[in-house]
């Protein structure tokens, strides 16, 4: 049953859900300040430094874990920028002060486990029009949403992944043919959508992990602390990708004299792309928070309107000024200087550092180069693909349906209720391509979770020294 809450205005009211009955107000799906942090978890310095592998002692996961418990009380004050946004929002201006991302002022991840054999994640088929949630309790419902998209982003079908290997184990851990059945719904999984590697790199881990599993228990208990640690390391790692990219923030805000920093974005690589805080977005909610004054140009208007749809939702909801721009207008801003940095998402980055992002990333890249206008990629390491060096011929591109092309989906303001209409002749052949390459040259510097590094092989091993042998 899919239980949803619609959004009107500001407010959520509670909905009907599917069945025909009220359903109760989400129960906190929240962060939890006693969720496994793993074993990952260290004092971050806010700057560039390279952060090698920490092996954790006791003391210190038992302060990581009090670290946490003291970020989870809520610190709700207007920022300066709130008090005095350099453009009007049509939302309240919301604070989550060393919180992550809000809606409506209330925390949200992106996917969770709401009950044994129940995976809740938010539906974002059905944003920006409806906030809904749906309930996953098969790996074929996971598939499903992967495939059609009521969840995407490189990270969270990555963490999707893994819950749906979660699933299976509720199903199937106690059959005689279990390791098949694994290997089955693995595949399935891995088949839904080819670019991102997040999705293969999180199937991967889990069945490492499931590998030594004896009882059927033991396997069910892997799978879900595998799914939950895969989960919050993607959370905890994009807070970390947030606070390497502030400082390059920061110093643009020093030279900007108190002027809003300029970023442009290509598409939705915030929290919603992830579990938590995002890629690209993360180093803008770290410094919205902080109180230094930023703006976002955000794009991807077509094909699926993801800019449209999703960033600028969330970025609405968590009080950050913004403004949405055509896809084809970036290079003209750029040419008259109302671009500070590009900050973009990634869906794969090779070992060299060319970078497969949401079509029309590459072209980005061009006009920013072409302007001197500084352009990153933020991802985490569980996007890197040391197997490959030329991106361009290397990485699988996604060709979706062509009804994204020819059709657009929308609000119908008179009838209240979505509508998708055609935009060409009846018949119109489409092509579409989901991903494009943008070639380590053209690329400032990559943003991981371990620091920033260029966007070359040397550079991610210097990140990475324990790759060398792959690298
Ligand atoms: O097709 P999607 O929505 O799953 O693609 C992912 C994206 O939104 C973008 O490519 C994004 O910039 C990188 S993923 C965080």
């Amino acid at each position: 049953m899919i239980r949803f809450w619609k959004s009107s205005g500001t407010r959520f009211r509670l909905h009907q859900g599917y069945g025909g009955q009220a359903v109760p107000a989400p129960s906190a799906p929240l962060w939890s300040p006693d969720d496994p942090v793993g074993g990952f978890l260290d004092l971050l310095p806010e700057n560039h430094s390279i952060i090698r592998n920490l092996a954790i002692s006791p003391s210190r996961a038992k302060y990581a874990a009090n670290r946490h418990r003291r970020r989870a009380i809520p610190a709700c004050r207007p920022s300066p920028i709130d008090a005095d946004p350099p453009r009007r929002l049509t939302f309240p201006p919301i604070c989550a002060k060393n919180r992550a991302v809000n809606v409506a002022g209330k925390h949200y991840r992106t996917i969770w486990l709401e009950s044994p054999g129940c995976v809740r994640i938010i539906d974002q088929a059905r944003l920006p029009h409806e906030f809904a949630f749906l309930d996953l309790r098969t790996t074929a419902d996971m598939c499903a949403a992967i495939r059609d998209m009521n969840l995407r982003g490189a990270g969270l079908i990555g963490c999707a992944a893994a819950w749906g290997l979660y699933l299976s184990a509720c199903l199937h851990a106690g059959q005689p043919n279990w390791h098949a059945r694994l290997q089955t719904d693995s595949d399935a999984l891995l088949a839904t959508r080819p670019t991102a590697r997040n999705l293969e790199w999180a199937l991967h881990r889990m069945q490492r992990a499931l590998a030594a599993c004896a009882t059927p228990g033991d396997r069910l208990e892997t799978a879900r602390a595998e799914a939950q640690a895969i989960t919050d390391e993607d959370a905890e790692f994009s807070r970390r990708m947030g606070q390497h990219g502030v400082a390059l923030l920061r110093e643009i805000a020093a030279r900007n004299n108190g002027q809003p920093v300029n970023v442009l974005t290509h598409c939705n690589a915030g929290w919603l792309a992830f579990v938590d805080h995002g890629t690209a977005l993360a180093p803008v909610y770290a410094a919205h928070n902080a109180g230094l004054p930023v703006h976002v140009w955000v794009d991807e208007t077509r094909p699926r309107n993801q800019g449209a749809s999703l960033t600028a939702w969330e970025l609405g909801h968590h009080g950050v000024p913004h403004t949405l721009i055509p896809d084809n207008a970036g290079g003209h801003l750029m040419q008259h200087g109302m671009v500070d940095i590009v900050l973009v998402g990634c869906d794969r980055c090779t070992a060299a550092g060319d970078v497969a992002n949401k079509i029309g990333t590459y072209l980005k890249a061009l006009a920013a180069r072409d302007n001197g206008v500084p352009f990153y990629a933020i991802l985490p390491s569980s996007t890197l693909d040391w197997s490959i060096r030329d991106g361009v011929k290397e990485i699988v591109i996604e060709q979706r349906g062509a009804d994204e092309v020819t059709h657009v989906p929308g609000w119908n303001e008179a009838a209240g209720k979505p509508a998708t209409v055609r935009i060409c002749p009846a018949g119109t052949p489409a092509a579409n391509y989901g991903f494009d390459v943008t070639p380590a040259r053209l690329v400032t510097g990559l943003i991981t979770e371990r620091g920033i590094a260029p966007a070359t092989r040397e550079g991610l091993l210097a990140l990475y020294p324990e790759r060398h042998a792959d690298g």
